[in-house]
């Protein structure tokens, strides 16, 4: 036999241009780790390791001897091993460009287009967007579209990525309305002017200034690797690695000797399901097969019955075949095809497609496959071969189920997959329903084939397979037997849906859950697939069947367009205004250029110090327990740990001022799955990882088990102190009042997400106990304080470092201060270096979200709409640790009034104390679930009292002057302004009406809208905690350094910084030098978060700034035309020091909660938002169509930067109330650990309009230029989103015949939209009697 397996090979690619070689590759180093630790090659990301997210996005270049072609192609370097890499160039950011040489037009576009803040998942946009490029330079908005779908963004709100990325489109995306015979696209960089003072324009850049994109620029392929593949004799390659040999056929016949002789090894080509299964489900393989380049695996063959692809196809490459073969042969010929194409397009994100194979889907066999419901439908069949000959299957239900006779034998690989051509009379469907519409799992999907008689509508045969249901991809056999010889009509419809409803059988503690909603897709696609067999019956013969109902005509259509329009209208400086000055203007974030070349550095690209170790946690797995013992022996015989540090060795350790009775690692009992119980310290993050899966701890469960808010009720288990405010006499206005109605709503919680993971990296000096701290946080004085609390060293010895966070949004201030302690203690242990960066999984798991909160409210309103008593109780679930629960609880009291002065108000608030991971700051800090539940009953007042909800929130609206229900004044003329301007901008009565007329008109399909004001109250909750500091030094060379003590986590605080600066100095922006903070730097900073971090540092700057000018008075006013490195100069000679501190010390603020009032903010920022939606009755799916929104932002410091703000807090929000679902066990076991089940915004959630205006600029007291802060406020107003998917479902129950008030709790998911749609279909599924079963997943 040739296959040699002898000597290892050496791995031969290239990486950027240069020529990579490895003697002892292994196998289980993954492209991703070896670019950024060995290449150092740090521009690629770390997201989340499973190919969910798209920031570790690079290009991949294979030459191809048999066509003489180059294919290139995006791939996740997380799911490559090296290993596979031979012959293959590798091009990552770094290689496309970078500021010592040259930026790649795609870096420059991104950057100057706004499309970055954090920027850590730019370098992977980049990579999408160039792989596109190389192989279509000019592609079309679908394409665009299709190469990001597998790419997230957690801050910028995807809305200035895709206007960079429209800069490369085809002319023919143009709006196509050229009227007086220009394109809008032709006149979008012109900036309007309008006459209150505001510009508008489409887009923030100028589209002149871009550099073209210039193909010939690029990297040629490696001329040695086209040699290698054309001349090089074809020799199976090995390679060795310390746990696994891979095994490289490159013959058919090398190839099924391997698998003869490892036939439990697996073959891997694409590694998407062999990857994520070896390293999160822990399946491992000590011997991998992974053919390369074996012509039968990729053969293409056109016969006489059908198609027959090539198992190693990648679903990409399927895809283009397809195509190509739709337009080629006649339509009835390929149904199959055309189904199969329908879900090649949403399946997965592009890097998948690209690398994941046909055979590798069909043989997985997940129950979710996308593929194998079409491909058994279809009739295909399986080509086999091993090294006993060849052989055919069939691809059907007995395959699929794993039956024993109708699967490939150990030895045998599949070779091709026959897909047949679909016969006259025959028709195929593809559905398929998704928490998300792109680079998500179906939740359900289906392959449905009818065959009639000819000419006739009697069904001759038909075949239904299900995925999502079961284990595997199931088949409706015996309802489909029972069917043949049936008319295609109603009453098979319904025969049809109850034979499958009794035979897809699903239990009601399935896993997965949503079983209801399961069985309703199950009897809904079944229903649409009838209506499109109808509608094809009828184009071929029109006597068959009668036309379709009117109102059903929408059923049909395609919900999802890609298609995004934005309109941008910003405040216009003075025209007075020096032009050096930056103020007011839309500078890019001075980091946007680093963020897409990659060279941001971010707190893991650090360099790794000598002797530098690396922590990993063991966490609890039980949410309630007595730990009985520990034991860490099998860990400590590992090779490569050095240590396992459990509660023992910090028994006499805490942070007494911070953490509050709060072990920081288990010692006898544990309260929350997660909870940290063991830290284990070795000499590579790979061995620190595998030695925790080694640690065995014995537990005891415990009782009481609380995880959910009516678990803490009803144990009367919250945390103190519980909090009321009561305004007016509540229980005398509910006797005056018309009408009372009450009720409650559940707003789900949210995971931070931020794309870099909780990352630090401690280095101990052993000189006078100094350390350093490297540390991804917006706190480094809490992280500080309490690496010196555990150390029990003073601060003074403790520096804390921060460049910049790869995005943070609450979540990294008390947790990573936690981790950065227990690190330092690693290190003070061990005397080196230790880093500590989390997986996904971990810190979704460990570090807590948002707060879930359950809201009860009475209401009391006249028959107007005046609502003249409200009483409420906000019920938060705070974890099992105090953290910022009872803030989070003050902030929601504070602020659940949103924009309405209710007379009569009493609201109480509990934080709950569960056995769940501890919950913590999050963006908005208890508005956004407090603004939603009042809203939630004024939708309900509006309802009740037979009112448009617009009226309702208008008539109970703050106006002008007066005073909160905690006697706070406010002056709401511009809260009235944005609902007014966003009531005009968004033509909300002409479209409410024409929304009217589609839902008369569709009985299916339904759209909604509404509009929804917000008043967000900006403080920080004490003079202290609003206090900042600066630092400005000024060189002999005029240049300057400044530091304060706010964190760069995406916002662009840097930014407008060094527009302060340059403004009160009056130098321009390049001669400002701004490096990161740190404790060192600035000591005693605040966390930097609620939407205050520029003004008040910026009033720290201003006044460092106005000392120096002070001081240097004297010099400039005698050389008043001097330059900055004359008067430096000057002052040195005249020992005039040229460094000042600046301080502010915050603002005034107090909240008596005893008498429930005070004067706790300082100004507020409003706003208003109108959003459009479409749904699918059906499915509960839905389309964002439109959303406008108006904001008051005072003077903005920099538009763009205030812009994405207000945009990626919006879609944050639309995450919030529409997408983000946390799922728990009945035990406390977290199921949502990463972007596979947790899903966050993508491309596709994107309003398809979006436009964004500010007031006209107004004068606010007290702010850094008469700016407000506008980090947080706009998530609220994703609840438009909300309340428009509420007013399309009302459209479609009222049509159904239910009327009355209903609820909808947050998330509006597609199970829960749909579920609400009650119709027949809903009506026919059977319902477990709640009690009768353990659900998979319960309510927390
Ligand atoms: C983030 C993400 C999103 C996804 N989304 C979707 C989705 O929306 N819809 C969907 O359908 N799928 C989805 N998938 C699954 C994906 O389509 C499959 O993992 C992929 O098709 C498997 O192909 P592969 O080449 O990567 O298989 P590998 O991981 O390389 O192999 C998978 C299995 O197939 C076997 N195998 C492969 N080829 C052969 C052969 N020729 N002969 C015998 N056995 C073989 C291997 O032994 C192994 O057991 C997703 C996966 C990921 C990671
Ligand atoms: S890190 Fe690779 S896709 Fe997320
Ligand atoms: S800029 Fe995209 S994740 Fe922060």
């Amino acid at each position: 036999m040739s296959l040699a397996l002898n000597g290892p090979s050496e791995l031969l690619f290239y990486v950027n241009g240069r020529k990579v070689t490895e003697k002892n590759a292994d196998p289980e180093t993954m492209l991703l780790s070896y670019l950024r630790k060995k290449l150092h090659l740090t521009g690629t990301k770390y997201g989340c390791g499973g190919g969910g997210c798209g920031a570790c996005t690079v290009m991949i270049s294979r030459y191809d001897p048999g066509t003489k072609k180059i294919r290139h192609y995006s791939a996740n370097a997380c799911l490559l091993s090296i290993c596979s890499l031979y012959g293959a160039a590798v091009t990552t950011v770094e290689g496309i460009g970078n500021t010592k040489t040259r930026i790649h037009p795609v870096q420059e576009r991104i950057a100057k287009c706004h499309g970055t803040q954090c920027g850590y998942c730019s370098p992977g946009m980049v990579m999408s967007l160039y792989s596109l490029l190389r192989n279509i330079p000019k592609p079309s908005m679908d394409q665009l579209m299709e190469a990001l779908g597998g790419n997230l963004c957690r801050c910028t709100g995807y809305r200035p990525i895709v206007d960079a990325c429209k800069t490369f489109c085809k002319a023919t995306d143009c709006c196509q309305s050229k009227e007086n015979g220009i394109c809008s696209l032709d006149q979008e960089g012109e900036l309007l002017d309008s006459e209150e003072g505001n510009r508008t324009c489409k887009k923030l850049f100028q589209e002149e200034e871009f550099q073209p994109l210039d193909p010939t620029q690029e990297f040629i392929f490696p001329p040695e690797l086209m040699m290698m593949a054309e001349k090089q004799p074809k020799r199976t390659r090995v390679f060795y690695g310390n746990r696994i040999t891979w095994i490289s056929p490159v013959t058919l016949r090398d190839l099924l000797e391997a698998k003869a002789k490892y036939p439990d090894a697996p073959i891997v080509m694409g590694n998407t399901t062999v990857g994520p299964d070896m390293k999160f489900k822990g399946i491992f393989h000590s011997v991998i097969i992974s053919p390369d380049g074996i012509a039968e695996l990729n053969a293409i063959n056109y016969t006489d019955n059908g198609l027959t692809i090539g198992a190693g196809c990648s679903l990409a490459q399927l895809k283009d075949i397809l195509t190509d073969v739709v337009l080629e042969i006649p339509e009835q010929k390929t149904q199959t095809y055309r189904a199969l194409l329908k879900h090649l397009r949403t399946l997965a994100g592009s890097q998948i497609r690209n690398v994941a194979s046909l055979g590798g889907n069909v043989i997985s066999r997940h129950s979710t496959s996308d593929l194998n419901p079409l491909l058994a439908v279809g009739n295909s069949t399986l080509n086999l071969a091993s090294k006993d000959g060849k052989r055919q299957i069939p691809l059907n239900d007995q395959f699929l189920m794993r039956a024993r006779g109708s699967d490939l034998k150990p030895e045998e690989i599949l070779v091709s997959v026959n897909i047949p051509y679909s016969r006259k009379w025959e028709f195929v469907s593809a559905f398929r329903q998704a928490p998300r519409q792109e680079n998500a799992l179906a939740i359900v999907n289906s392959g449905m084939r009818v065959l009639f008689e000819e000419d006739a509508n009697i069904i001759r045969d038909i075949c239904i397979f299900y995925g999502g249901i079961g284990s595997t991809t199931v088949c409706a056999k015996k309802s489909c037997q029972k069917l043949i010889g049936r008319v295609w009509n109603e009453e098979i419809l319904g025969e049809a849906c109850r034979l499958v409803l009794d035979e897809i059988f699903l239990p009601a503690s399935a896993p997965g859950g949503m079983v209801e909603y399961k069985k309703s897709l199950i009897v809904s696609f079944l229903f649409k697939f009838y209506l499109e067999v109808l509608q094809n019956l009828k184009m071929m013969n029109p006597s068959l069947c009668p036309c379709l109902p009117a109102e059903y005509g929408s059923v049909l259509e395609d919900l999802h367009s890609k298609d995004y329009e934005a309109v941008l209208r910003y405040q216009k400086v003075d025209t007075k205004q020096f032009l050096q000055d930056p103020i007011g203007r839309p500078i890019m974030h001075l980091s946007g250029i680093n963020h897409t070349t990659g060279e941001a550095v971010y707190c893991d690209d650090m360099p790794a110090h000598d002797q530098e170790l690396f922590l990993a946690f063991v966490t609890s797995s039980r949410a309630h327990a007595k730990i009985v013992s520990i034991d860490a022996s099998e860990a400590l015989k590992l090779p490569g740990v050095i240590n396992v540090l459990t509660g023992k060795d910090l028994q006499d350790v805490n942070f007494k001022d911070y953490l509050e009775k709060e072990e920081i690692l288990a010692t006898d009992e544990v309260f929350a799955v997660g909870q940290l119980v063991c830290v284990v310290i070795a000499d590579s993050d790979d061995k620190a990882k595998r030695a925790t899966r080694l640690v065995k701890i014995e537990y005891s469960d415990l009782e009481p088990l609380i995880l959910t808010i009516e678990d803490a009720i009803q144990h009367n288990s919250f945390y103190e102190p519980e909090r009321k405010i009561e305004y007016g006499d509540v229980d005398e206005a509910f006797k005056t009042v018309d009408q009372i109605l009450e009720g409650e709503i559940h707003i789900g919680g949210q995971e931070h997400f931020y794309m870099e993971t909780q990352s630090i990296r401690v280095v101990p000096y052993g000189e006078d106990k100094e350390m350093d701290v490297y540390v991804s946080t917006q706190d480094p004085r809490l992280a500080q304080d309490m690496v010196a609390s555990i150390l029990r060293v003073p601060s003074n010895k403790i520096m804390c470092h921060v460049k910049r966070v790869g995005g943070a949004f609450g979540g990294k201030a008390t947790k990573t201060g936690i981790l950065a302690a227990i690190t330092a203690f690693a290190a003070k242990k061990t005397g080196c270096p230790v880093r500590c960066v989390l997986e996904r999984r971990e810190d979704i798991l460990i570090t807590g979200g948002r707060h879930p909160y359950l809201g009860k409210y009475k209401v009391g309103f006249m028959n107007d709409g005046r609502i003249m008593a409200l009483d409420i109780v906000h019920y938060s679930n705070g974890g099992f640790t105090l953290d910022e629960s009872v803030f989070v609880i003050e902030l929601g009291i504070l602020k659940m009034d949103n924009a309405y002065k209710i007379p009569n108000l009493r609201c109480r608030g509990l934080a709950c104390k569960t056995n769940l991971p501890s919950n913590t700051a999050f963006r908005g800090f208890g508005y956004p679930q407090a603004g939603l539940i009042t809203e939630s009953c004024i939708t309900k007042v509006a309802a009740q009292s037979g009112l448009p909800p617009e009226k309702v929130r208008m008539i109970n609206m703050y106006k002008e002057i007066d005073e909160t229900h905690y006697k706070q004044e406010i002056d709401a003329t511009n809260l009235i302004k944005c609902w007014n301007e966003c009531m005009e901008i968004s033509s909300y009565y002409a479209r409410k009406a024409m929304i009217e007329d589609f839902n008369k008109k569709n009985y299916w399909k339904k759209k909604g809208i509404a509009i929804i004001p917000m008043k967000f109250p900006l403080g920080v909750g004490s003079l202290a905690a609003g206090q900042a500091a600066a630092l400005v030094h000024i060189y002999l060379d005029g240049s300057v350094l400044v530091t304060h003590c706010g964190i760069e986590m995406g916002q662009g605080v840097h930014t407008k910084m060094i527009q302060v600066v340059s403004r009160e100095l009056g130098m321009p922006m390049s001669n400002i030098h701004l490096r990161g903070t740190s404790t060192e730097m600035i000591p005693n900073g605040n966390c930097s978060g609620g939407s205050v971090v520029a003004d008040v540092n910026g009033m720290a700057l201003q006044d460092a700034c106005r000392i120096l000018l002070k001081r240097l008075e004297p010099i400039i006013s005698k050389n008043p035309y001097g330059t900055w490195k004359e008067w430096a100069q000057e002052a040195f000679n005249q020992s005039i020091s040229l460094s000042a501190t600046g301080h502010f010390r915050g603002y005034e603020s107090d909240m008596d909660w005893e008498k429930g009032e005070g004067h706790p903010f300082v100004y507020f920022v409003f706003g208003t938002a109108c959003s459009e939606v479409e749904i699918d009755c059906l499915t509960g799916d839905h389309k964002n169509i439109r959303t406008d929104i108006v904001m008051d932002v005072g003077r903005s410091i920099n538009p763009a930067l205030d812009i994405g703000q207000v945009e990626g807090a919006f879609i944050q929000g639309v995450g919030l109330y529409t997408l983000e679902e946390l799922k728990y066990s009945p035990e406390g076991i977290l199921y949502t650990w990463g972007p596979e089940h947790y899903k966050i915004p993508s491309f596709c959630d994107v309003p398809a309009e979006f436009n964004i205006s500010f007031l006209p600029p107004s004068e606010v007291a007290r702010t850094l230029y008469s700016s407000k802060g506008l980090g947080e406020s706009a998530l609220f107003l994703g609840s438009s989103v909300f309340f428009a998917l509420h007013d399309a479902i009302l459209a479609a129950r009222q049509e159904r015949g239910f009327s009355g008030v209903f609820t909808l709790n947050s998330p509006l998911t597609p199970e829960k939209i749909r579920m609400a749609c009650e119709d027949k279909f809903t009506k026919m599924v059977p319902k477990d009697k709640p009690g009768s079963y353990v659900p998979w997943d319960i309510r927390i």
